[in-house]
């Protein structure tokens, strides 16, 4: 059998990045045939013709395992069936991808009836090397699976029926995984693999804290700071972690919070409340805190954009003038921020529009500083490619035509009409936010199609036609402006 037809698919995907060469794949696929037993027992070696054991596994493959909503199965128990129901129908694994059909499965009944889906995520080697759209044979990997499911229906923001009015009105809370953020994380698309960064961060800063480092001698503030042009996915970012950690991290907090802290409202409404109402909103992060079950991300959006020109009033407050309000209150934030450094079970995100000098002092407590630009064309590619991906599923756009991936593009010398044509859309788009290009496709159909279904190539027209008016529309701006 050949390799290719052994590992399943119609060619074996390789990144500049990845260490997986056509030996160590070889390897892997001839050592295929010897089957696992028990499916997670004897993993770890495989005995080749001479008997010898020798060490197969180079890649730890992220699973995450959806399950039904009627599904009452233990998660332990599912991990083990996801598990082996992975290693029976499969020999290799795309990663980023998504398995939802389970009919016709010739395993038992256990995935239709409790699973919703199987995401396939990023695969990490010994050297911590990381893969995020290769193929990787089963038998060279070792599957972590977090098993999980919505904690509540379908609108997941929950207000905490505890809280004053007041303090629902400075913050919204969030039980998750939910499933109003579903999916977030995977439509999210940035240039270098960004998202992982972020969880990279978070599972050192539990380590350091279970190894007990001395946050004296290593100083762990666990504040991440996402800066940047409005519309460039920070928030959303943000969300998304949030939800991720409350996936991966279920093997030591049973649940997880997000706390979306409004400083708008803490900004106005409230005025000369403020400070009070920062107080009290920490104190109820701090109650949720003490349960060691929990792991919470409190997100503060935009907060250092509220106050114009924080720097320079700064300077005023200490020189001997009046601090004003809003400087109060963002160093009562400021303090409370502080204040959540002793606790392990907490992240703090905090986003600015503010492109240039932000406030040194917010810039000294975060551990990671992001700017988030605009995308690339290499990126707007894939947000666009992904939104015509989803009207062809909807049947607006018919009959499909399959999208070239950016990887597909590389390798091959010919690109397909349609990914060629969509590429060269997407140069033009050069300069527009995420959140104007997620709504580009929608502003073509409404504008230019006005049909229930249509080709490919007459909406590539259209795509076409709305990015000219919208660059048109944007240069006008910027010239009134
Ligand atoms: N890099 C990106 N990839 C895909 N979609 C994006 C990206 N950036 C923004 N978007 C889209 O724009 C919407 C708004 O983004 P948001 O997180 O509110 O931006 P910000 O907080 O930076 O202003 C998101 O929900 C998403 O649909
Ligand atoms: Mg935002």
């Amino acid at each position: 059998m050949t390799l290719a037809a052994r590992l399943g698919s119609g060619f074996i995907a390789r990144s500049e990045s990845s260490s997986l060469t056509e030996d160590d794949i070889a390897a892997a696929a001839s050592a295929m045939s010897i089957a696992d037993g028990d499916g997670d027992g004897d993993r770890g070696c495989t005995a080749d013709e001479t008997g010898d054991c020798t060490v197969r596994e180079q890649w730890t493959v992220q699973i995450e395992a959806k399950l039904k909503k009627r599904s009452t199965m233990r998660f332990d128990r599912a991990r083990r069936q996801v598990e082996s129901f992975l290693r029976d129908n499969h020999v290799s694994l795309p990663l980023s991808s998504c398995l939802s059909t389970f009919d016709g499965s010739t395993f038992d009944a256990f995935a239709p009836d409790n699973l919703k889906y199987i995401r396939i995520c990023e695969a990490r080697g010994v050297n911590g090397e990381i893969l995020v759209d290769d193929i990787v044979p089963l038998s060279a990997c070792v599957l972590d699976i977090h098993v999980f499911q919505d904690v509540t229906p379908a609108a997941a923001a929950s207000e905490d029926p505890d809280q004053g009015d007041q303090q629902t009105d400075a913050s919204r809370h969030w039980d998750l995984p939910c499933a109003e953020l579903d999916g977030q994380w995977e439509s999210l698309v940035f240039d270098e693999s960004l998202p992982l960064r972020l969880l990279d961060f978070v599972y050192s800063s539990l380590l350091f804290s279970d190894r007990g480092v001395d946050t004296n001698l290593v100083n762990i503030s666990r504040v991440i700071l996402l800066h940047g042009p409005p519309g460039t996915g920070k928030t959303t970012l943000c969300r998304a972690l949030a939800q991720k950690l409350a996936i991966r991290l279920s093997d030591r907090f049973s649940f997880g919070k997000l706390v979306e802290v409004n400083s708008q409202s803490l900004f106005s409404k409230f005025f000369a409340e403020s400070g009070k109402l920062v107080v009290q909103l920490f104190q109820s992060l701090h109650d949720l805190l003490d349960d060691q079950d929990v792991f919470v991300c409190v997100l503060i959006g935009r907060c250092v954009d509220e106050v114009e020109s924080l720097s320079a009033a700064r300077k005023a407050a200490a020189s001997g003038l009046e601090p004003s309000d809003a400087i109060r209150v963002v160093n009562a934030l400021l303090t409370q921020i502080d204040r959540l450094r002793q606790r392990k079970n907490v992240l703090v995100l905090a986003t600015s529009n503010i492109t240039e000098a932000i406030d040194v002092a917010f810039l000294d407590r975060a551990d990671i500083k992001q700017y988030i630009g605009d995308p690339s064309p290499r990126a707007i590619y894939q947000i666009l490619s992904s939104s015509l991906a989803e009207l062809m599923h909807c049947g607006i756009i018919a009959p499909s035509v399959p999208l070239q991936t950016l990887r597909e593009l590389d390798l091959f010398a010919e690109s397909s009409p349609a990914s060629s044509r969509l590429f060269a859309i997407a140069k033009r788009c050069s300069g527009m936010s995420g959140r104007s290009l997620r709504r580009l496709a929608f502003i073509a159909h409404a504008r230019f199609v006005r049909a229930p279904k249509t080709s490919m190539p007459r909406f590539l027209d259209a795509m076409e036609a709305a990015a000219d008016s919208e660059m048109q529309s944007r240069k006008h701006l910027a010239q009134s402006s």
